[in-house]
């Protein structure tokens, strides 16, 4: 989620920003042998039921429940896109658009309704049965998000994610999993988006569990959050792995942060930005010395003893903790979505509440205003970020297997949506582009299947290749002309820009 980071500070440049990369783009391209293509949802965004057969409350139900003012339209994940229910209609439009794999993520309270493991819920874990044997009844492959937001109400009344013993709670939890759905699931992802988690639910408080305690409670999070994942991932590997046979990784929020001009402090500051905001999580993982990045630790430090704190206010992890946590990912999970400008601007200085994560970057980002939108206000059509990006995780991370685990574009309601089609061409172009150049990109995920609760932003903004009918019991799902321009990159595994599709009928053409 990243539409609140355009909340920093909004410069007009009267030049527009030059794209710094030739990108070829003519002709059919193809997609390597092996490449996968998916959609994914989340659980709280989609499933519904949101007290049905033994779940208990998430910090979504009751933020949204208790705070409801909070949501643009005042709605709910109660009945969502009562996938709960329709599941089998889910999977239907996974066999039309084709797909290899589909990623969803569970819901923790309807498999361990106290939150702890001392009592699973069978009717929760049939849920989860059903919806995978449908699904690999049709060679669907699942892949499974362990953590996609919708923590136990109860685990958050104890402190949450910013209590370290959720350590152990996640893990417990991860093993329920591993025990109970190991045997049919080969692509685990254990966290979505730990910054999303972090800052806006313990840093900004914008979402659940709505905590304000910016510049402090962002960063316990950060360091339970990668413990937790950093756990689950060795259950599995010595537990697991070599039964089950499959991989498990995590899943970051990385946007492209380019500098807003060629000066040497706004490229510094578009590193800063970058390293604050996705580095945090993936330098400690994938980076040859572990541990949050340098630039952090110095700069968080410094402005902790500058406002009098006794030590920094990001804690610091163990020389053991460093190496349990560093390489624990089989593969780097992109969820990207945009690009912003990054400068250094002291007027910065004074902005931001102090202490906060804003304050301690000192940097103000911003987008081109040329670039396209959709309605969703922060994600704007710029490819070459992607291309930049996915050439930086080559370059410094020694080259990991690269998933893209979310991309998309939100358009209002209607089945023309010809900005999510430029999206998607133009996206897939650009990661083609990083694949010719070496990137080890294996798998491509479209957010989403269909609309979904988008958080606060409710019902209103809409990120599906099928739209949903909120008004119809049925939820009725349709496609969009997007749905069928990705259905033809799966089915001929290359992307033709030229192509447009016939949106009459859409059919289920086996091999599913
Ligand atoms: C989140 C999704 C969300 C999407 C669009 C991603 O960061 O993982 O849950 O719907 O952004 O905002």
């Amino acid at each position: 989620m990243i539409l609140l980071q355009i909340c920093v500070l909004f410069l007009y440049f009267v030049s527009s920003h030059e794209e710094k990369v030739k990108l070829s783009r003519d002709g059919v391209r193809k997609f390597p042998d092996e490449f996968l293509f998916g959609t994914a949802t989340a659980s709280y965004q989609v499933e519904g039921a949101w007290d049905e057969d033994g779940k208990s409350e998430n910090i979504w139900d009751h933020f949204t429940h208790t705070q409801p003012h909070l949501i643009t339209d005042y709605s709910n994940g109660d009945i969502a896109d009562d996938s709960y229910h329709l599941y089998k209609r889910d999977v239907e439009m996974m066999r039309e658009l084709g797909l290899d794999f589909y990623r969803f993520s569970i819901s923790w309270p309807r498999i361990l309704p106290s939150g702890f493991a001392d009592r699973v819920n069978e009717a929760g874990v049939a849920y989860y049965h059903n919806l995978i044997d449908e699904m690999l009844k049709y060679n669907i492959e699942p892949m499974v998000t362990l953590y996609h937001w919708d923590l136990p109400q109860r685990l958050q009344d104890l402190g949450g994610w910013t209590n370290p013993l959720i350590v152990d709670w996640f893990a417990d939890y991860a093993r329920v999993l591993f025990e109970n759905l190991g045997d049919k699931v080969k692509y685990w992802i254990t966290i979505n988006e730990p910054a999303v988690v972090c800052y806006y639910g313990y840093g900004a408080g914008a979402f659940a569990p709505g905590v304000d305690a910016s510049g402090i409670g962002e960063y316990l999070c950060a360091k339970n959050i990668l413990l937790a994942h950093a756990k689950a991932f060795h259950i599995y590997n010595d537990e697991y792995k070599s039964k089950n046979g499959g991989i498990i990784g995590i899943s970051y929020s990385a946007q492209w942060y380019e500098p807003a001009s060629d000066s040497s402090v706004d490229i510094e500051a578009a590193e800063v930005q970058s390293q604050f905001e996705w580095g945090k999580y993936s330098h400690p993982i994938f980076s040859e010395t572990g541990d949050f990045p340098d630039v952090m630790k110095e700069k968080i430090a410094a402005k902790s003893a500058e406002q009098g704190f006794p030590r920094s206010r990001l804690p610091e992890f163990t020389q053991e903790e460093i190496e349990y946590v560093r390489g624990s990912s089989d593969f780097f999970g992109l969820n990207h979505y945009t690009t912003f400008l990054v400068y250094r601007n002291e007027s910065v200085y004074g902005v931001h509440p102090v202490p906060s994560f804003y304050d301690d970057m000192d940097t103000g980002s911003y987008q081109d205003p040329e670039w396209e939108g959709g309605e969703s206000e922060a994600v704007k059509i710029v490819p070459w970020g992607f291309y930049k990006l996915l050439t930086e995780i080559r370059e410094s991370y020694n080259n990991p297997p690269v998933y893209v685990t979310e991309n998309g574009f939100a358009t209002y309601i209607g089945l023309q949506d010809e900005g999510r089609v430029r999206y998607y061409r133009e996206y897939l172009s650009a990661l083609l582009d990083a694949i010719d150049e070496g990137c080890d990109v294996r798998a491509y995920t479209a957010w989403s299947l269909m609309d979904n609760f988008e958080w606060t932003k409710g019902y209103t903004q809409r990120f599906g290749l099928y739209e949903v009918d909120y008004e119809s019991p049925e939820r009725t799902r349709t496609p969009r002309k997007s749905a069928f321009v990705y259905k033809e990159v799966v089915r001929t595994r290359t992307l033709d820009l030229d192509y447009e599709p016939d949106t009459d009928v859409m059919t289920i053409d086996d091999g599913h």
